[in-house]
């Protein structure tokens, strides 16, 4: 059970979490965000779950969430976003959970595009969607996952010995409520940037980035792309330097 009073008590922010749709148990957050979006949802709007059982990963891989245990939300952003800034939303919501992982006395880095790490095991993930109108970002759904108070026998073996949980960090279980809310707060002001400073976005995630000029190997649209990756431009894309040369790539289309 998560008490959405005390998100909301714990809660600096204007739009974001202002409404959150709360369910014991869903499918995945996204799709239901995306749902409510039909329904006309408000922008800001949160949608949290105690239990995900068919949570999505990036790259069409399945998320998984402990039930319990983990945080899996998904933020409504109906505000016209210029597609141009499309990856530093992303990029945003990687820096937010590192900031209020770092509240609860834990040190995580970003890896590109934007996998969460603590020990470089997998302690939290970002899945962006979006539908595009008109050359403009129309609505976008931001999925969180975040493995909070996971012990490490309750995740499956296949990703065992790739994930860790912040209670497995720091040998203490850790409030999910203020872990969302913090990072909620986070993410406002970091969205509120976009427009005026978007060089402070990128240069927040560099700073929490664990592997910088290290070879990467990542997929983009389907193709597996490996290379060095060299750091990011003014608009959050990957520089990467692959075999064939310097090249670009975006986190989201
Ligand atoms: C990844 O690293 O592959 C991204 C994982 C994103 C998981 C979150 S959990 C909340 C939201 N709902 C989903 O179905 N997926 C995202």
């Amino acid at each position: 059970m998560l008490f959405t009073q005390l998100i909301q008590a714990n809660l600096r922010t204007k739009a974001l979490g202002k409404k959150i749709e709360y369910y014991n148990r869903i499918g995945s957050t996204n799709s239901e965000a995306w749902e409510l979006l039909t329904l006309g949802a408000d922008h800001g709007t949160i949608v949290l779950t105690d239990h995900q059982f068919q949570g999505k990963g990036r790259a069409g891989n399945s998320w998984f969430m402990g039930a319990g245990k983990g945080l899996a939300m998904s933020v409504i952003l109906n505000n016209k976003y210029s597609l141009k800034f499309l990856g530093l939303i992303s990029l945003a919501a990687g820096i937010a959970a590192t900031k209020s992982i770092a509240q609860h006395g834990l040190d995580s880095k970003l890896k590109w595009p934007n996998d969460i790490l603590i020990n470089d095991k997998k302690v939290g993930g970002i899945l962006c969607e979006t539908k595009i109108k008109k050359n403009a970002v129309k609505n976008m759904v931001i999925g969180i996952g975040i493995n909070v108070n996971e012990a490490n026998n309750e995740f499956p073996d296949n990703i065992k010995d790739l994930s860790t949980s912040m209670a497995i960090c720091s040998n203490h279980p850790h409030q999910r409520e203020r872990v969302t809310a913090e990072l909620l707060n986070s993410l406002e002001s970091l969205l509120q940037m976009i427009d005026h400073d978007p060089n402070k976005i990128v240069h927040e995630w560099l700073d929490r980035c664990g592997h910088l000029n290290d070879p990467i190997r990542f997929i983009d649209q389907g193709k597996v792309i490996e290379g060095i990756f060299s750091g990011l431009d003014n608009l959050g894309n990957a520089k990467i330097k692959t075999d064939l040369g310097n090249r670009v790539y975006r986190s989201i289309y």
